[in-house]
């Protein structure tokens, strides 16, 4: 009588497991895990060492009620002074990379090499030994917005000297830390940059020429991430044997009907949005879609202007630009219903990007909303990286950012919908990879709460909170950091995994407790 016993428990065990493994998905063997921030949203320490003003730090003095809740990243996350426990949250986590960039006038006060700020760059020396010497991977983000005010004072991104002072400046980080710094990535999000920083003016340098400033914008960046590829491959790829790609963020979008005007908008969307950087890199045109062409240029012949307000390239801008990344770094946060804007007339500006591509957005009424612009739809992700695979010739992906925003004050260490959120968007991930979509490691944005920009710290994307009361800043993993430390430590995702942010030795216990039940069982079966 004992022994059925035995074999049931055993069974039930067995079946039990055998459900868990139902719902769980597994990782590559390669697949690469890892956490991402940027210099001004985490550092502080905006005026120490000789550091010179960005464009934010002129922003947050001269037009403080652009941030909601009238805060800054003067003092931040104080990683400048706390990096060292940066980096143990890193391996708390067991992830293998750390994306974070460097801020230009941190090392280039004025912007240009004629000085280099020694103390810049021992920090960023400091920062980086620590990584390696703790086994993580630097990945390292050249621009993440933060241009020096003088050059923004002399146009920015509208001046076209910027493709030689982005140049110059890449070539002095290469210089510094291409030793021991192998994966680079030029410049963070164009679109969203240009868009909100030159064609509405939501965040910084707050210029608004719409239709205009923007392309111009865009245009610019692109020429001043192939200038820094070029230079990485001339003079420095064959001894430092690192490699450079280019982050771009991109929203999934789906069609509001099967109507031709609303696959048409969709179309308009996708050329804006994903085309518009991606194809001048990753397709055998080297130039912007000819959708997006067409479109600007019909708009402005309309508008009675000589030319379009796309600026063509150059056939050797073309060359330069074509394949000019050694893998695509993609942010991804959500989707967008997409339709034809038919009462268009009169609503947005003309000549403005929205007049051009007439088409209009809004999120679906039953994804889950996170906070900021974040609506849950995994479904997005994944169709968003088959569209990538069978639309463009990408050496690689990294997933650069990915992750969801919490609003202050709301579930802060137990915040259960962000790991939903990773569950979901990493599940969808590995979908795309069985079919084929070359994604090599994800980056969960971000490591620790930081400043986000407009909404100051009203929304909080950290997997560790920071007390930004605290003067040290004390750091806390969330129920988010522990689960994404599980994913990464098993390379599965188990729905039934669960973590306690309070007690983080819990979840390990259970699993012991499971395991010692499942081996007794096995052996009195066997016995
Ligand atoms: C993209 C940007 O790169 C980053 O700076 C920002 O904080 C996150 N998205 C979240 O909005």
């Amino acid at each position: 009588m004992e022994h059925p016993l035995y074999v049931i428990v055993f069974f039930s065990l067995l079946l039990g497991l055998t459900r868990c493994a139902g719902n769980m998905k597994t990782f590559p063997q390669d697949f690469e895990f890892g956490a991402a921030t940027s210099s001004y949203q985490i550092e502080g320490a905006w005026n120490v060492d000789g550091k010179g003003w960005s464009m934010w730090d002129h922003l947050v003095r001269t037009t403080p009620e652009h941030i909601v809740d009238m805060t800054n990243g003067d003092t931040a996350a104080k990683s400048y002074f706390f990096y060292k426990r940066d980096v143990q949250m890193l391996k708390e986590l067991g992830v293998k990379n750390y994306r974070f960039s460097i801020s230009w006038p941190r090392i280039l006060p004025y912007g240009r090499p004629d000085y280099v700020n020694p103390y810049g760059v021992a920090y960023y020396n400091a920062l980086i030994d620590e990584l390696l010497a703790n086994g993580i991977t630097p990945f390292v983000t050249i621009y993440h917005w933060e241009l020096p005010q003088n050059l923004n004072e002399q146009g920015g991104w509208l001046n076209d000297e910027v493709v030689n002072w982005f140049g110059d400046y890449s070539r002095v980080l290469f210089q510094n830390f291409g030793d021991r710094v192998k994966h680079w990535m030029t410049i963070n999000e164009p679109h969203v940059h240009c868009h909100l920083g030159y064609e509405i003016a939501l965040i910084a340098p707050l210029i608004s020429v719409p239709g205009v400033a923007y392309y111009e914008c865009s245009r610019n960046i692109l020429l001043a991430h192939a200038r820094a590829y070029r230079i990485y491959e001339a003079e420095f790829k064959s001894t430092q044997r690192g490699e450079v790609g280019f982050v771009t963020c991109m929203e999934w979008g789906v069609a509001e009907s099967n109507s031709t005007n609303d696959k048409d908008a969709l179309e308009n969307f996708q050329a804006l949005t994903i085309g518009q950087h991606m194809n001048p890199i990753f397709s055998e045109s080297g130039n912007f879609p000819q959708k997006l062409i067409d479109l600007v240029n019909s708009a402005s012949i309309r508008q009675g202007l000589n030319e379009s307000r796309l600026r063509p390239f150059t056939q050797e801008q073309i060359e330069s630009i074509r394949g000019s990344a050694d893998f695509l770094g993609l942010n991804h946060y959500t989707s967008r219903i997409i339709y034809r804007n038919e009462s268009l007339n009169g609503t947005f500006p003309v000549p403005s990007i929205y007049d051009d591509t007439f088409y209009g957005d809004y999120p679906h009424p039953s994804w889950f909303f996170h906070g900021g612009y974040v609506y849950e739809y995994p479904r997005g992700f994944y169709d968003l990286l088959i569209h990538l695979k069978d639309n463009y010739n990408i050496p690689k992906i990294y997933i650069t950012e990915n992750g969801a925003p919490s609003l202050r004050g709301e579930g802060r260490l137990n915040d259960t919908h962000r790991v939903r959120y990773f569950r979901e968007y990493l599940s969808a991930m590995i979908d795309a990879i069985d079919e084929g979509v070359n994604v090599r490691g994800h980056f969960a944005w971000s490591l620790m709460d930081n400043f986000e920009w407009t909404l100051g710290y009203t929304v909080r994307f950290g997997i560790y909170d920071v007390d930004m009361e605290d003067p040290e800043r004390k750091r806390t993993p969330k129920k988010s950091a522990l689960v994404y430390k599980e994913i990464a430590r098993s390379r599965i995702i188990d729905y039934n995994y669960d973590a306690d942010p309070y007690t983080p030795s819990a979840a390990s216990g259970r699993n012991l407790s499971i395991f010692i039940t499942l081996l007794l069982a096995t052996l009195k079966v066997l016995l």
